[in-house]
């Protein structure tokens, strides 16, 4: 029987128990978040090492205001200005660095699998904090949670992801989430950035997006990834922007209010325009308040030293002993 290791590498291997258990778990870090004193001595004497092999800016600081307000001991790794740029391997790092004693490994890295690989390696929890195209579930599982905060229930809600969905970690973790738990998913971009397998997920599929907007409850809305040469998938920024971008003339032919969520970072009038992202149905920024609250239950439950019952939280590289 596996124990005593326990990851979050995605949302794809997780059981529905399993993400509401975290979900549940971080109502209750939330509203630590509201207090005067935002501290609770959950992880003392735990040390959480974060492996950012990858730029990050919300992701990074969310999961370091998590592991202090949980009172764990913190060590930031980034890539520039280590030994990487020396030749020094992801197993090598890793292993040097859990050989110090730390307890917990957070992971960002742009190839795809590189927490699972890690997972085998380590003796510690491996967290996912976004593996190349593959999935970032702590921004799937923050986003779930502000959905859950504003309209309640998933189950029977309408999300419409938005975008660059081929190169989206954040919308396969969101697929995986959601259906999970219940809700209408459906995908609305060009054709060349929507995946052909996405219909086997039971996912919805718009080309256009004013039939999107009138079928959702939600938008969430996602980022061209220039980085990961998105870009040769469609002939201008400014093509994109008019066929694709979300703006208040399209949103205002719904008959109902859209809640509009992006990840980050936003590309302020391409995919979404700026009064739209600032604007009163936007929950950017509770999204990336609540990521806080969601990171501090995922440290929590794979920090405790007795596993509770799994859920699937014990997923592959789950050391058995
Ligand atoms: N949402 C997200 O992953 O943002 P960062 O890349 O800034 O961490």
């Amino acid at each position: 029987m596996a124990q005593g290791i326990r990851n979050l590498l995605g949302l794809r291997d997780l059981e529905p128990e399993g993400i509401t258990e975290i979900l549940d778990t971080a109502r209750s870090f939330r509203e630590v978040l509201e207090r005067p004193i935002k501290k609770v001595p959950t992880l003392q004497g735990t040390t959480v090492v974060n492996l950012f092999f990858e730029s990050s800016t919300r992701t990074r600081i969310s999961f370091e205001l998590a592991e202090r307000r949980l009172s764990a001991d913190v060590v930031n790794f980034a890539a520039s200005g280590s030994s990487v740029s020396k030749g020094e391997t992801l197993k090598d790092t890793a292993r040097n660095i859990e050989a110090m004693k730390t307890d917990i490994v957070v992971v960002r890295h742009s190839s795809t699998g590189a927490p699972h690989f890690l997972s085998r390696l380590l003796k510690s929890p491996v967290i996912n904090a976004g593996d190349g195209i593959n999935e970032h579930p702590t921004q799937g599982l923050l986003d779930m949670f502000t959905m859950r905060e504003k309209l309640g229930e998933l189950k029977g809600l309408n999300v419409c992801i938005v975008g660059d969905i081929t190169h989206s970690r954040v919308a396969r973790s969101n697929i995986f989430g959601l259906t999970k738990l219940g809700a209408n998913v459906a995908v609305c971009g060009p054709k060349t950035l929507i995946p052909g397998y996405l219909e086997q997920f039971g996912v919805k599929v718009f080309f256009d997006i004013d039939d999107a907007i009138q079928w959702a409850d939600v938008l969430n809305v996602l980022r061209i990834q220039l980085e990961r040469e998105a870009g040769g998938d469609f002939p201008t920024i400014r093509e994109y922007r008019l066929y694709w971008g979300v703006n208040r003339s399209r949103l205002e032919k719904s008959k109902k209010s859209i809640v509009i969520m992006h990840p980050g970072p936003i590309n302020r009038g391409v995919e979404l325009d700026a009064d739209v992202a600032d604007g009163e149905t936007s929950v950017i920024l509770d999204q990336v308040t609540n990521g806080v609250a969601v990171r501090m239950a995922v440290l929590y439950l794979t920090g405790l030293p007795t596993p509770k019952p799994s859920f699937g939280l014990e997923q592959a590289g789950a050391k058995a002993s």
